[in-house]
């Protein structure tokens, strides 16, 4: 936190007043937090709260069985979100009085032929040198847990802890809780220019009109860089990654699945009502939302070869969801250097749904003190930026867009 920010919070008797744009479970769940802290906090979303990647998501709690090489720093974050998840849970449903869906059996991971094995092995052994708790299991093992898995399934991995919540149920409950908590929520409501005066982010123009804030926070999800009135500077290097889903609708009281399976390149995630949804695709195909016959056929044909009892059950609903992905496929929280009293929370990729309590704890200690708790600072918009080297030397400010570091896209 700047010295001016600090000695204006300390002046200020008023609570502090915050503005975020974007009420997903991000935008939501620090909108909470902020207002559970004393903050007078207004949302503002451009379409109903929780409709953009937090409805488009599965809702899989999976720290363990995602993590890839590479990955961890991550792993130690989302880690860190599992772990708060059932006390964020037991609050949240306490606060809201909403059920939201959380379950936890656990997630297998299958493999349906020999070359997927192998892949698996790979996984397993990568994972539990990383220390997530996961059991190898034969084919016969697996279907024990899953009896309608196909019958000539090669091996599967148990990972007891990666659980899963039903995201619409969950943004649902923070929507609630947030409006019991006295956040003012604003949906259908198009933020029209972020306002910055001398440097600082000051407000929203909203239907003409600017709301003056102390501070401010961009939660958009892959929309962020869209935000009109944000420097070029401020702009993190995140885009949208498409997802095509599908919900099949089975017999609740005779399920096909009661775990979390993943296959080759898919995910089933039942629930309690019986949709069990089938996702996703990975595109990189920009804002498109056009369900593609290719897509629905690679995610039908990859949950038959896993679960062929799928075959006579009717679909219930097909959607496409836009990821916030940033360059590194970590999520980007914090203060934005750039622009003062200006903060962000986006980035997120697959895993918006689990960091959920982590983002509400590192947002708020970002809005209020000005800076992110230490274990949330490598996740800063700072990663990206240029070496000190090609700062202006006058300024010391960051010259152009955000550069790229180990680029995975052109953003
Ligand atoms: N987290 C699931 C997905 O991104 O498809």
């Amino acid at each position: 936190m700047s010295t001016n920010e600090k000695s204006s919070n300390i002046a200020q008797r008023a609570p502090l007043s915050v503005g975020v744009v974007g009420a997903g479970v991000s935008g939501l769940s620090l909108a909470w937090g902020l207002a559970n802290k004393g903050c007078k906090v207004t949302v503002f979303d451009s379409g109903e709260a929780g409709r953009g990647a937090t409805w488009a998501a599965a809702g899989m709690l999976a720290a363990g069985v995602e993590v890839e090489p590479g990955e961890e720093s991550l792993w130690a974050l989302n880690r860190r979100a599992q772990e708060l998840w059932p006390a964020f849970r037991r609050e949240l449903e306490q606060a809201s009085g909403h059920d939201i869906g959380y379950r936890d059996q656990g997630t297998l991971v299958v493999a349906t032929n020999r070359d997927d094995l192998e892949q698996l092995r790979f996984s397993y052994e990568f994972q539990r040198r990383l220390g997530v708790q996961v059991t190898w299991l034969n084919g016969l093992d697996a279907r024990r847990m899953e009896p309608y898995l196909r019958p000539g399934i090669a091996g599967a991995v148990f990972s007891p802890n990666d659980h899963q919540v039903d995201n619409r149920k969950l943004a649902a409950a923070l929507k609630q809780a947030a409006l019991k908590a006295g956040v003012r929520l604003h949906e259908n409501c198009r933020v029209e220019r972020l306002v910055i005066e001398a440097g600082k982010a000051c407000g929203l123009m909203v239907d003409s009109t600017v709301q003056s804030f102390d501070r401010i926070v961009i939660a958009t999800g892959a929309w962020v860089r869209d935000l009109p009135g944000l420097p070029e500077t401020a702009r993190p290097p995140v885009r949208p990654v498409k997802g095509q889903m599908l919900a099949l609708q089975m017999d609740p009281e005779q399920p096909l699945l009661r775990h979390v399976v993943w296959a080759p390149k898919l995910y089933l995630v039942p629930r309690d009502d019986g949709r069990l949804i089938i996702g996703a695709t990975v595109e990189e195909k920009g804002f498109d939302d056009t369900l593609t016959a290719g897509g629905m056929l690679a995610l039908l044909e990859g949950a038959w070869r896993a679960v062929p009892g799928i075959e006579e059950l009717p679909i219930a609903e097909t959607w496409v969801g836009h990821r916030p992905t940033s360059r590194d496929d970590a999520p980007i929280f914090g203060p934005v250097r750039e622009v003062a009293g200006l903060h962000m929370a986006t980035g997120h990729h697959r895993n918006g749904i689990l960091l959920t309590p982590v983002t509400a704890e590192a947002m708020t200690h970002s809005v209020i003190e000005g800076s992110l708790p230490d274990w949330a600072a490598e996740f800063s918009l700072d990663r990206f930026a240029k070496s000190p080297h090609e700062r202006d030397k006058t300024t010391g400010s960051i010259q152009g867009t955000l550069a790229p570091i180990g680029s995975r896209s052109g953003i």
